[in-house]
C-alpha cells in the first residue's frame, strides 16, 4: 500500500447564526481557505501562511490547524508525523466568517487522510464541534451548505436546511476584527421565557422562508433576542449599515458568526444595489468595508 505524503484541502468559510440561529445554525460560503499538508521525514513542524492578512497567522504550535492536527492523531493514539503546512488564505480572520472553524477541520481532515482514514465523516465533526465548542461553523465548514445542528441522546443530528435559490447572502467586511471570546463574554447567561418563545418562533419561520423565498416570512425571521441585542454596540456602523441595507430592499441584516461582518439576505434581483449602500454607509462612517454577495458552498472540506 502507498503511504500517502502530501494532501491538499479546502474549507469553506462560514456564516453562523443566520440570526435567530444562535450557536446551531450556519452555512458554508464560496470563500476559501486551502491547507497543503507534507510530511517530514526528518520530523519538526514547517509553517507558512500566504494570501489576505497571512503575518497574523500564528506558524508554532500554537496554531489552530496544528492543534486539531495533533488532535486526530491523540485520538487515534498515534505520534503525528512532522510536518510541513502551507496555508492559503482567503477567509480574513476574526471577522465572523469562521477562520478558526476552516483551520479545525481543516486540520482533522489533513490528519485523518495521511493517517489512512481511520475516522468516519460523522467521526471528524464530533471531534471538530468539541474543539469550537459549538457546532454551527464547522458542520457546514465540514459538509457544505446550510446545516441545523441539535444534540440528541446519543450525539448529534445535522439537518441540511433548503435554500431557495434566488436568496443571496450579501457580506460586508469591515476593515477591524472583533474576537469571538469578547462578542461571548458580553452575552447574558441566562433568558426570560419570552425571548426563548422569541428565537423559537424566529428560527422556524427562517427556515420556511429560506426555502421559499417567501418575502413577509424572511423580513420577520431574521430578528433575534438572544445575542445581537447585546453585540451590535461592538461594530461600529452596525445601526446605519442595518438601515441602509433594508432601505436598498434587504429581508434584513443580521451579524455574521460572533461579527463585526454583516450580513444581508436578498433576493437576487436586489443583491447590486444592497452591496453598494452597505458600502457606503460604512464609508460615511469612515470605514472600509469589501461587500461581496456569495452564494453557498455545498460540497464542504474537500481534499484536493
Ligand atoms: N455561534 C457563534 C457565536 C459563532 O455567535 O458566538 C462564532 O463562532
Amino acid at each position: 500500500m502507498s503511504v500517502v505524503s502530501n494532501i491538499t484541502v479546502k474549507v469553506p468559510g462560514t456564516t453562523a447564526n443566520l440570526g435567530p440561529g444562535f450557536d446551531c445554525i450556519g452555512a458554508a460560503l464560496k470563500l476559501y481557505n486551502e491547507f497543503n499538508f507534507t510530511t517530514l521525514d526528518a520530523g519538526g513542524l514547517i509553517i507558512q501562511a500566504s494570501g489576505i492578512e497571512a503575518a497574523k497567522v500564528q506558524t508554532d504550535e500554537t496554531n489552530l490547524l496544528y492543534q486539531a492536527f495533533v488532535k486526530l492523531y491523540q485520538h487515534i493514539k498515534k505520534t503525528p508525523p512532522g510536518i510541513k503546512i502551507e496555508i492559503k488564505l482567503g477567509v480574513p480572520l476574526a471577522r465572523g466568517l469562521g477562520s478558526s472553524a476552516t483551520a479545525i477541520v481543516g486540520g482533522l481532515v489533513g490528519a485523518n487522510y495521511l493517517a489512512g482514514s481511520p475516522l468516519s465523516e460523522l467521526e471528524v465533526m464530533e471531534l471538530a464541534i468539541a474543539m469550537e465548542g459549538h457546532p454551527d461553523n464547522v458542520v457546514p465548514a465540514l459538509l457544505g451548505g446550510c446545516r441545523l445542528a441539535a444534540t440528541s441522546s446519543t450525539g448529534w443530528e445535522i439537518c441540511d436546511i433548503p435554500w431557495h435559490r434566488d436568496i443571496v447572502p450579501v457580506i460586508a467586511i469591515p476593515n477591524f476584527e472583533l474576537s469571538t471570546a469578547e462578542a461571548r463574554r458580553v452575552l447574558p447567561t441566562e433568558i426570560s421565557r419570552r425571548d426563548a418563545i422569541f428565537n423559537i418562533s424566529h428560527l422556524g419561520l427562517l427556515l420556511r422562508g429560506l426555502a421559499t423565498n417567501r418575502e413577509e416570512w424572511l423580513k420577520a425571521a431574521l430578528q433575534d433576542k438572544l445575542h445581537q441585542p447585546y453585540r451590535q454596540t461592538l461594530i461600529a456602523g452596525y445601526e446605519s449599515v442595518n438601515e441602509a441595507a433594508i432601505n436598498a430592499g434587504a429581508y434584513g441584516m443580521v451579524i455574521s458568526g460572533a461579527g463585526p461582518t454583516l450580513l444581508a439576505l436578498v433576493d437576487i434581483t436586489k443583491a447590486k444595489s444592497v452591496e453598494t449602500a452597505m458600502t457606503n454607509a460604512w464609508m460615511a462612517k469612515r470605514i472600509n468595508s469589501i461587500v461581496r454577495s456569495l452564494r453557498l458552498d455545498t460540497q464542504g472540506a474537500v481534499i484536493l
